[in-house]
């Protein structure tokens, strides 16, 4: 369903605690865990699927994001969720351009946010509309977008939202690449040389139990063999993404530009620790 009112109408028949799976359509195997993990621990899940203008850039993917409605219906349908929206822009900004748009802080401009300004302030609003319209106990996002977790957790905290964020962890296809909408930009050579990104992380994750000097090189070198791979940063921070802990665990975060497509990926990393 689309619009507003036929939303909050099947809303009020939803039992129990509901969780909210918030995607931009384009659904695949990463999209149906974060499904899957809703349905099994919430009475009631609804499944959001709209293209966000608000966190794309004037020069990117906005217009050609893949659209995938009916098929996006079926997997939801399949996966068990209770109820789909999926609003035309204006039954989410029903009053044109937004007044007030959340601000991510600090963290919102470094990472993927150096590469793309006012991307995380879009997502964190339309995020917020969401949990206003949906009204979920619980939301589900994918570790893939580590960043964005980081911050929708924040938001939720800093602004007493009442919402659980619950992490579910990256799919990846068996050659190691994880799974995004984006993937389909992806020429096959290109798609080849994409693996570059995990095989980097998970070499710098299987090199931590020498230090995070260690853990850097064994990702830099592998990417550094893969001249398509443009990159954009390779960084090694806390859980949090705040600085490194001396000890215990963090995240390896890479993006890169391959062809035309940006791609983004990162792994747990723990010190110490045998991979
Ligand atoms: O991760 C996404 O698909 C989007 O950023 C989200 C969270 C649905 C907000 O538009």
């Amino acid at each position: 369903m689309r619009s507003r009112p036929e939303f909050f109408a099947a809303r009020e028949e939803l039992l129990g605690p509901t969780a909210l799976v918030p995607t931009m359509g384009a659904l695949h195997a990463g999209h149906v865990a974060l499904i899957d993990a809703a349905v099994r621990t919430n009475e009631s899940t609804v499944v959001s699927i709209f293209v966000n203008p608000l966190q794309f850039g004037p020069s990117e993917d906005f217009a050609r994001y893949p659209r995938t409605l009916d098929a996006d219906l079926e997997a939801c349908r399949a996966g068990g969720a209770n109820l789909v929206w999926a609003p035309q822009v204006e039954d989410v900004y029903p009053g044109g351009p937004m007044r007030t748009i959340v601000d991510p802080g600090p963290l919102g401009v470094e990472l993927e946010g150096a590469s793309r300004p006012g991307h995380f302030a879009g997502v964190l609003t339309v995020v917020a509309k969401l949990f206003g319209v949906v009204r979920p106990a619980t939301a589900y996002f994918g570790e893939k977008d580590y960043q964005q977790l980081v911050l929708i957790r924040q938001m939720a905290t800093d602004l007493d939202l009442h919402v659980g964020v619950v992490g579910v962890p990256t799919v990846r296809e068996p050659d190691g690449l994880a799974l995004s909408s984006r993937n389909a930009y992806l020429s096959p050579t290109e798609r080849t040389q994409a693996t570059a990104l995990s095989r980097a992380l998970m070499a710098g994750q299987r090199a931590a139990v020498f230090g995070p000097e260690a853990v850097r090189t064994a990702a830099a070198v592998l990417l550094a063999a893969e001249p398509e791979v443009h990159l954009d940063y390779l960084e090694l921070r806390g859980e949090d993404l705040g600085p490194l802990p001396r000890d215990g665990a963090a995240r390896l975060l890479v993006a890169a530009r391959i062809g035309t497509t940006r791609l983004i990926d990162n792994v747990p990393v723990v010190f110490g620790a045998k991979p």
